[in-house]
């Protein structure tokens, strides 16, 4: 990343700007760049979408996008300045002839155009080739955009073919939303920052590892996309398997974005397949049946607005990931994700090996081992449970469970800790790829996750129902049981 970049003002057109994205999640991010002081001076955000609409309506959107999602209370010299950066653009993405708007807005000789496409996939190759035609692109071009990047290998490649029809690689930023959490960044410092990690860290010490990406959310409106898409391909085929691919690479030489998307490559390479032979020992698919959450009661999936009731689709995947390389040799990484599960929960539990012989028989006849959790949210922290001394006088030494507990918003209390889009829009503006996906990752990933789909397809097998407000299916648990080990509840 050059200095000169970092310091260019961006014109960041964001393509379908009146949509659930934008309005949600991007314009929110953007305000509180600017509240921050992070956004350039010359800096414009101009919003393009098909709705008829001028700057004050597109200014307006802002506002009341501001007035539903941001949690504090609007800053007025703050909004000043950001509303004066806004503009709209209405253009018809698939139409050709329409992009060549922009260039009344656009300034390519002093600034970096930004082009965010949150929009549906199949207008991806039609913006790529718009913007072609429209002339508006130069090399400092990027491009930003976010899943669904295709739903199986095949697909993927048809999309990023249509974006190397016009942009290099090193244009092109794939958004993963999980790698702008500030604690899947903090995996990094955790075990690269700190020796009794780097060297406790792999099959000789480690047991097994857990990953848990719990929803509480249902469907939530989002029926159609989500019946096509399922748990699999929507959660574990990017945000696990990054979490995953940070846990498990080895150290990176050093923290430019080639570094450790080699060492990620290289943890996507080792999977070991799951294809018809192993996937019913192996993987457990789920579909929410109707339950009680926070005492409320919710529909099944089936019964979710706009359902097809014979749907098949998984809201729910537990699975047991073998990695084949040195370093993980026999330990397996037990993954699940799920929506409308007990509770909002992401964390990593790393179960460290029993120790060899136990010399505390008399007050723990079964020394328990030690566990690392890393809770990525909602309360983000970090906690060993270990055993301990119960302090007193005669008898035989007594041992207790005892956690060090690492809460982040105790120790970082007067750190503000900013959302994943902030930063990943931020990074993108910078020109810096760190946290961004590379093509070979993404097609890495769906070689290994079709094979999954193609088992579960041949195998046609309805998922197995479990209640809303629970942690999954009773197979899941069998699972891990049939391993001898059990989730962390
Ligand atoms: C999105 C999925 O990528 O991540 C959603 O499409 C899911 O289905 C969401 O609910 C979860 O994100 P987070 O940040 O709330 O864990």
């Amino acid at each position: 990343m050059s200095k000169q970049e970092i310091f260019r003002p961006c014109d960041l057109v964001i393509y379908g700007a009146l949509g659930d994205l934008s309005t949600r999640k991007l314009l929110l991010s953007l305000y509180r760049l600017e509240k921050a002081g992070l956004l350039e001076d010359q800096t414009q955000i101009i919003g393009v979408d098909i709705h008829k609409k001028d700057n004050k309506g597109f200014v307006k959107v802002a506002q009341s996008s501001l007035t539903n999602f941001l949690n504090e209370e609007v800053d007025k010299s703050v909004w000043k300045k950001f509303a004066s950066r806004l503009c709209y653009l209405q253009i018809d993405l698939t139409k050709m002839d329409q992009y060549k708007k922009l260039k009344t807005v656009i300034n390519s000789e002093q600034k970096i155009m930004i082009n965010y496409f949150s929009v549906a996939p199949f207008l991806f190759k039609h913006i790529c080739k718009g913007l072609s035609q429209a002339d508006v692109l130069t090399d400092e071009s990027k491009v930003v955009m976010e899943k669904p990047l295709g739903h199986d290998l095949k697909s993927s490649q048809e999309i990023n073919n249509a974006f190397a029809d016009v942009f290099n690689e090193d244009q092109i930023f794939r958004i993963d939303h999980y790698l702008g959490k500030e604690t899947v960044l903090n995996l990094l410092a955790l075990r690269f920052a700190n020796s009794i990690f780097t060297s406790n860290w792999d099959h000789n010490t480690i047991d097994s590892i857990q990953i848990t990406v719990a929803e509480e959310v249902g469907i939530e409106g989002r029926w159609q996309y989500f019946d096509q898409t399922g748990q699999t391909r929507d959660m574990l085929q990017n945000h696990l398997l990054q979490i995953l691919t940070f846990i498990a690479m080895e150290p990176p030489v050093n923290l430019e974005a080639k570094s450790i998307r080699r060492e990620k490559i290289k943890i996507l390479e080792a999977l070991r397949p799951i294809t018809l032979e192993n996937v019913a020992k192996k993987t457990v698919r789920g579909q929410y049946s109707s339950g009680f959450l926070k005492g409320q009661e919710v529909p099944s999936y089936l019964e979710e607005k706009g359902a097809n009731k014979e749907s098949t689709t998984e809201s729910f995947v537990a699975l047991r990931v073998d990695i084949d390389n040195w370093r993980w040799a026999d330990v397996p990484f037990y993954l699940r994700t799920g929506k409308r599960l007990h509770n909002k929960r992401t964390e990593i539990v790393i179960n460290f090996k029993q120790l060899p012989h136990n010399i505390f028989k008399d007050s723990f006849p079964d020394l328990p081992a030690n566990k690392l959790v890393i809770h990525l949210q909602p309360k983000e922290g970090i906690d060993i449970q270990m055993l301990n001394k119960v302090p007193g006088i005669g008898g035989s030494i007594k041992l207790q469970k005892t956690k060090l507990d690492l809460s982040f918003s105790e120790t970082f209390k007067d750190k503000k800790i900013f959302g994943g889009y902030e930063r990943l829009i931020l990074e993108a503006m910078h020109g810096n790829p760190t946290l961004f996906l590379s093509r070979d990752e993404i097609e890495q990933a769906w070689t290994w996750i079709d094979s999954i789909q193609d088992a579960w397809e041949q195998q046609n097998e309805a998922p197995k129902p479990y209640p809303a407000g629970s942690w999954g299916p009773v197979a899941s648990v069998a699972l891990l049981a049939r391993d001898g080990r059990a989730w962390e509840e």
